[in-house]
């Protein structure tokens, strides 16, 4: 038997192949692709599905954080080298994100069971330079917002939620993205919703920052060649639109798949060293990734392989270790360094056969780490 990839993602977008054509040629008979139809139409489609008032669709995830602080900045709620409270265990983009809009990254401890910011340890890190909070939805699971909401509102903070791995995750039946001020995902193409290229998307109920975001994405204009800000060339591309409206049909059909192979995960995976990850209520969990945990990561992702079962790690080095950013080096953060010694991601996608799940589950048991 062949191995059971990490992310089959030749099978996730091969069933759409006839449907992409048809995009594609619709994209082309219409003679425009910059800013056409498609991405209208999946930017109201998105909010729709989400039930968020504004998206605006702009290049990848990165970007979408980077335009959403700027935003900020440009609307006078914030300024250069100010504070943003970011979990200490995040992939870089959400820190990078905070520099590149020139402000402050403060990283926060997450919560050891969950592996997720809470409003437990954002009191310690807060000054009074602090002026918002970017909760990051960390491999599909919705952080504990009501408290962080609360927390915020006590503290006159703002809030941007990275949901670049969250897509269609529900708390009391509210979308991550839509209980801060606004929310920035990723289209990536192994993200729950994926395109076959880069893309991203702001979304938020607040009208003015919608308009400041739509200017920020092409070059600051409103109008053309008439420039109201210094903006990025960061427009979500009109083809990429077409081919994520088509998928975006499918994924609440596909975050159920996934729910499903989690529960199987969770209720078949039964070793005294590893640990599985909470589910949280109904919903509240998307299972981009399923992620366990175990001192000796390396022999088991060791035994895997031997079993043919691809993990990867996410993440391998914490930012406040990686050699690019030497301004972090130095905190000491330890529940965050035990997480990132201890994680080990399993294959999980919507598309996986019964039988690769089975030898997933087998693989786990049999390791006699
Ligand atoms: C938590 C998180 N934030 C931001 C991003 C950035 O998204 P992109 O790769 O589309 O720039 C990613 C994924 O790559 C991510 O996992």
């Amino acid at each position: 038997m062949g191995m059971i990839p990490f992310l089959d993602l030749l099978s996730i977008n091969q069933k759409y192949s006839q449907e992409f054509t048809q995009a594609l040629s619709r994209v082309l008979d219409s003679g425009w692709v910059i800013l056409g139809k498609e991405v209208e139409n999946f930017e109201k489609e998105f909010a729709e599905f989400l039930g968020v008032s504004h998206c605006v669709g702009v290049a990848n995830g990165l970007d979408a954080l980077i335009l959403s602080l700027r935003a900020f900045t440009e609307m006078g709620l914030m300024s250069e080298g100010d504070e943003v409270l970011v979990p200490a265990n995040t992939y870089i983009a959400t820190i990078l994100a905070v520099l590149q809009a020139g402000l402050v990254p403060v990283l926060v401890e997450p919560n050891p069971q969950t592996y997720l910011m809470d409003g437990e340890h954002l009191q310690a890190c807060t000054s009074p330079r602090t002026r918002a909070i970017l909760p990051v939805h960390l491999y599909g699971r919705i952080c504990p917002m009501a408290e962080i909401m609360e927390f915020a509102k006590r503290h006159d903070l703002l809030v941007l939620e990275d949901c670049a791995q969250s897509h269609g995750a529900t708390l009391e039946d509210i979308n991550s993205g839509c209980f801060g001020h606004a929310g920035a995902f990723s289209f990536y193409p192994g993200k729950n919703l994926g395109a076959l290229g880069d893309g991203g998307a702001v979304v938020t109920n607040d009208r003015e920052m919608s308009k400041v975001l739509r200017a920020l994405r092409n070059y600051g204009s409103e109008k053309k060649y008439h420039n109201l800000y210094q903006g990025l060339n960061s427009r979500l591309d009109e083809v990429q639109a077409a081919f994520l409206r088509i998928k975006l049909k499918d994924l609440a059909m596909d975050n159920q798949k996934r729910e499903e192979i989690a529960k199987e995960y969770r209720e078949m995976i039964k070793h005294p060293r590893v640990i599985l990850p909470q589910s949280g209520t109904v919903g509240e969990h998307v299972w981009h990734l399923f992620v366990v945990r175990t001192q000796k990561r390396d022999a088991l992702q060791n035994h895997l392989m031997d079993a043919g079962v691809q993990s990867m790690v996410h993440y391998p080095i914490p930012p406040h270790r990686q050699q690019g950013y030497p301004q972090l080096h130095g905190l000491k953060l330890p529940v965050s360094e035990r997480l990132h010694s201890e994680v080990l991601s399993l294959p999980i996608w919507p598309g996986m056969n019964q039988k690769q799940i089975d030898t997933v589950i087998s693989a786990v048991n049999q390791w006699n780490g």
